[in-house]
């Protein structure tokens, strides 16, 4: 018989105040049924913290792992200079720089080590919950169902014309 393992997201965000744009993801990963965590782990105010999780991270059955960081956001590739999971970057939308601070410090990671980054904000913690589905979804079939319905969905509430 063929088990096959069912992995879960981690959203990991540098500070309580991230929330706020990764619920977003959070709200999506519920609507799709997939299990998840969230966790507060700063690159730079917890280290050990960050270290801890990401070393420990295959053994807690983590398939994808999105985070959220902002300003100089090095949470997403210092996780993944750790642990071979993908992960997935949502910058978050900083007071000085709109967010283009958080989106160059991920996109820019120099070769070796891979983020993919997703857009400034909402967008991207729907859209990096929408992709961490898509990555499950190799292996379960309940969520490729869930995932297409979701599109399904999508493309029916797209009237055909404006009132
Ligand atoms: C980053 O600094 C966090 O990811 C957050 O986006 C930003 C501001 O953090 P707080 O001052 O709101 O805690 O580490």
């Amino acid at each position: 018989m063929k088990i096959t393992k069912k992995f879960k997201v981690s959203i990991v965000m540098g500070s309580q105040s991230d929330y706020k744009t990764m619920k977003h993801a959070e709200k999506i990963l519920k609507k799709i049924g997939i299990k998840f965590e969230k966790k507060i782990v700063s690159a730079h105010r917890t280290p050990k913290r960050m270290f801890d999780y990401a070393v420990s991270a295959e053994k807690q059955n983590i398939g994808v792992i999105i985070a959220g960081a902002g300003g100089s956001a090095h949470l997403a590739g210092m996780i993944s200079s750790i642990t071979s999971i993908p992960v997935l970057g949502v910058p978050i939308e900083s007071k000085k720089l709109k967010g283009l601070d958080s989106l160059l410090s991920m996109v820019q990671m120099p070769k070796g080590i891979p983020v993919g980054t997703l857009a400034i904000g909402e967008d991207g913690a729907i859209n990096a919950a929408l992709l961490a589905a898509s990555i499950i979804a190799i292996n379960d079939s309940s969520v490729k169902k869930k995932l297409k319905k979701f599109r399904y969905s999508q493309t029916k509430s797209v009237k055909k014309t404006p009132k």
